[in-house]
């Protein structure tokens, strides 16, 4: 679809939500939620983490919607273009946003991949290339994460999957191989769950999960939770900004943000209740790290009649949804050098993604590097991208802009635009500049 400036667009609003909720569904939701929500307590984490995913998270998602749709650009373009008339401050902001919304995308997929690169090992372990010995999924996740180069492998053919991807532009890559495959994961997590249903363990994964205790959420696990709400559905680093300059004028996203949340939000919290179930059905803590996934199902696979399709199903839909969410990361990186460098599509995807594959090197062979990038990166740069672009929509955009932009949504009433421009205005920068500002130090609230 054309618009009279060339800019290719989805192929329809189907194609758009799909690819959305391509990015925002991936390891997020099934390695990165349960993992996190185990480490920090369950309930109340998960609590404020809904929170977050409501008053910021999806507020924000219209606001890159917005300034990505009506800038037509990059983030940094769009960003420029759009505040072009709010003097020097508004251009130190755009370049700031800009720059972090590129590193984010390179630090990001850089660990990402690593990750995604072991749920491909966990696809062979249930074909049965790597059988699972003795020790059960625990030694083999032991095995794999010892082993840089086994790991470095298979980051190499998730980053080669990716690019390839991406070089051939987001009409043929990415529209198509959403829409069979996202219900599918739904539907084998509902199998899985009604399995440890009927198996055990699952009323104790519903009060580690549901039930909050207050006193178990610290600082820390206030920013990792509004950080993670940023990072599963994609925010604060420009990706939706991206993906909404490839919107055309007529499509109408309002209820698309609400469904890509709500599916989210539905998958990261059926992946915890399946994975508890099987932590506490065997005794085990629910705090593992990062390793949670790969230690628990793949045990939960080999115990179940038929667990060596529903296992191969599994692992392959998660590589699946990664790679969805992978392709957005590199996407922000390659939009970006394409608008603002005028690379072409094919030479960005193969130079940066090389350059990403070279960096996540790093984490494949140190567990250490894994871990800062993806707390420097989630605790850090996106919420504070997430503040710059609020602090943009907010106040720098022109009102008529934001209010076209909001209108153009297909928001209906006054009211509701009303609402969003407060929150967008005064309570998304705030919030999360308490969040951040406690957990460094520089406030204390109670204790
Ligand atoms: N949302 C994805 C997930 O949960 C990861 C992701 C894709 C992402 N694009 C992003 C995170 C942009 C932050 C910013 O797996």
């Amino acid at each position: 679809m054309a618009n009279g400036t060339g800019r290719a667009h989805w192929g329809s609003r189907l194609g758009f939500v799909l690819a959305a909720a391509g990015s925002a569904v991936g390891l997020g939701n099934i390695w990165k939620f349960p993992y996190i929500t185990g480490e920090y307590g369950g309930g109340a984490f998960v609590l404020f983490y809904l929170l977050c995913i409501l008053v910021v998270g999806l507020p924000l998602m219209y606001a890159e919607l917005i300034i990505g749709r009506r800038g037509g650009k990059d983030p940094l373009g769009a960003l420029r273009a759009l505040t072009a008339h709010a003097g020097p401050g508004a251009k130190a902001l755009s370049v700031f946003t800009g720059i972090l919304s590129v590193a984010g995308g390179f630090l990001i997929l850089s660990f990402y991949s690593v990750v995604a690169g072991w749920a491909i090992h966990f696809l062979l372990v249930s074909f049965g290339v790597f059988p699972l010995g003795e020790g059960g999924a625990g030694a083999a996740f032991g095995a794999l994460v010892g082993d840089p180069k086994l790991s470095s492998l298979w980051h190499t053919v998730f980053m080669l999957l990716s690019i390839v991807v991406v070089a051939r532009g987001v009409h043929d890559g990415i529209e198509r191989a959403c829409s069979i495959l996202m219900p599918a994961l739904v539907g084998i997590l509902v199998l899985l769950l009604v399995y440890v249903g009927m198996r055990g363990g699952l009323a104790e994964a519903v009060t580690f999960l549901f039930r909050p205790n207050f006193h178990a959420l610290k600082p820390e696990g206030m920013l990792e939770a509004l950080g993670h709400a940023f990072f599963t559905l994609s925010l604060g680093m420009g990706a939706m900004i991206t993906y909404g300059s490839y919107l055309s004028r007529d499509s109408t996203v309002v209820r698309d943000g609400v469904a890509v949340a709500v599916l989210d939000t539905v998958i990261a919290l059926l992946a915890g209740l399946v994975i508890f179930s099987v932590v506490f059905a065997a005794g085990k803590e629910p705090g593992q790290g990062p390793g949670l996934v790969f230690v628990t199902l793949p045990d939960l696979f080999a115990s179940m009649p038929g667990g060596t399709f529903v296992g191969a199903a599994f692992f392959f839909l998660l590589i699946f949804a990664a790679w969805s969410s992978a392709i957005s990361l590199l996407e922000v990186v390659v939009t970006f050098s394409i608008d603002e460098f005028g690379l072409t599509r094919h030479k960005a995807a193969w130079v940066f993604g090389a350059v990403i594959w070279g960096l996540g090197l790093a984490s494949a062979f140190r567990g250490s590097v894994l871990d800062f990038l993806d707390n420097l990166t989630t605790r850090y740069m996106l919420p504070i991208g997430g503040i710059a672009i609020a602090i943009a929509a907010g106040w720098l955009v022109k009102k008529e802009d934001r209010e076209a932009g909001f209108r153009d949504l297909g928001a209906s009433g006054p009211l509701f635009a009303a609402i969003w421009t407060v929150i967008i205005r005064f309570v998304s920068p705030v919030a999360v500049g308490l969040v951040v500002l406690q957990k460094i130090g520089v406030l204390k609230f109670g204790g």
